[in-house]
């Protein structure tokens, strides 16, 4: 039997923010108004619907054209989101005064069937698709989008988001190798990937860095030293080090600056300043950290990441339209396809070792801690 007819839909952001998202949110509300759809957005994941009571103008809230009237090119979501709220394994209270989960996803379908929400297009990270894939699995119409500015998703040859945080960051280390260049320093920069270390390689290749560690390669910095060393042989005083916040050396682990709790994964940072206090005791030249942090999140996307997610939000409506459910829409170049949640869930796309781009790295001279 085929599904009925969609005529209400919602949209949810969850996980950190990426650029590119209100673009989708955008696409897939002005694709699904075409159709003569209704659209509605569920504020910070799903607590506009699991807490509405937070929400003076509701929690979910009808999207029309005026709405999402020129969003596409601003960072962050107009729907909010969070990385806290798992609705599957939420964290509560427990009456012995612990901290434990509970499943509310059934909340969430009946808030579905009370309000005749049709379908969900939830757009995020891997978390947000894990979560979606476990609600198409309890029932309710969904087609994920995926977000990351990490890169990790896996199935689809890029994320939307990505793109800009590479653009950042070169135009960071472009500015750094100045001040490093006329101050004979090393200019170690930490950017943000957790378990992969696509914007540390492709912003470090581009932006023409002298050693990129991360997260796939646990390093030796008596290797980036000597690099270091050979470079200040041959009359290049200065270097520029991209070190991903995931990146360890081969003998300790990584820096957290927060364990994981229930319902929040670690929270890492501080490699950088490791590696530059390591980097200065072995060469004995000045070096100074820049944590790129956060600001790879923001600002505006870059015409490949708008276009990218437009596309994705213009294809997951099409998905529904097309009756598909438990889907992500990824991208295979050069169009769009659509792949099953339960084949990304749980999945992470890391740097594959046998990738150009690293052999690229390694063609141009640029040390890899190994
Ligand atoms: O997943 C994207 C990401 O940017 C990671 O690289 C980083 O570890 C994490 O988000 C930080 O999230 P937040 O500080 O918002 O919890």
């Amino acid at each position: 039997m085929s599904p009925s007819p969609i005529r209400r839909i919602a949209i949810c952001t969850g996980g950190g923010d990426a650029p590119g998202l209100n673009a989708v949110i955008r696409s897939v509300v002005v694709a699904a108004i075409n159709r003569g759809w209704e659209c509605y957005g569920i504020r910070d994941g799903f607590n506009g619907i699991l807490f509405p009571e937070r929400y003076v103008e509701g929690g979910v809230f009808r999207l029309t054209r005026e709405r999402v009237h020129d969003i596409g090119h601003l960072g962050g979501t107009i729907l909010g989101t969070t990385n806290k709220g798992n609705p599957i394994h939420f964290p509560t209270r427990m009456p012995d005064g612990t901290i434990g989960e509970v499943d509310r996803s059934d909340e969430i379908l009946q808030y579905f069937a009370l309000k005749e929400l049709d379908a969900l297009v939830s757009i995020g990270g891997d978390g947000s698709l894990t979560i979606a894939d476990a609600l198409h699995k309890k029932g309710l119409r969904v087609v994920g989008v995926p977000k990351t500015i990490d890169n990790d998703l896996d199935k689809t040859m890029t994320t939307f988001g990505f793109d800009t945080a590479v653009a950042f960051a070169t135009e960071c280390l472009d500015r750094l190798h100045s001040t490093a260049e006329s101050h004979q320093r090393v200019m170690v920069v930490e950017v943000m990937g957790r378990y992969a270390g696509w914007i540390a390689l492709h912003s470090g290749i581009a932006g023409n860095a002298h050693a990129i560690l991360m997260p796939e390669i646990p390093f030796d910095l008596d290797r980036v030293a000597d690099l270091i060393h050979h470079r200040d042989a041959d009359g290049h005083l200065y270097s520029v080090v991209v070190v991903a916040e995931g990146a360890a050396p081969r003998d300790g682990h990584t820096e957290l600056q927060a364990p994981a709790e229930i319902g929040h994964a670690e929270r890492l940072g501080g490699i950088g300043e490791r590696v530059a206090k390591a980097l200065q005791e072995r060469t004995g030249k000045d070096t100074r950290v820049v944590v790129l942090g956060h600001l790879l999140r923001g600002g505006s996307p870059t015409s490949f990441d708008r276009l990218a997610a437009m596309r994705f939000g213009a294809a997951a409506v099409r998905a529904l339209d097309e009756g598909l459910s438990g889907v992500m829409v990824a991208l295979a170049f050069p169009n769009v396809n659509y792949i099953a949640l339960e084949e990304v869930a749980g999945r992470m796309k890391a740097v594959p070792m046998d990738s150009d781009t690293l052999q690229t790295a390694r063609d141009l001279g640029i040390c890899l801690g190994d």
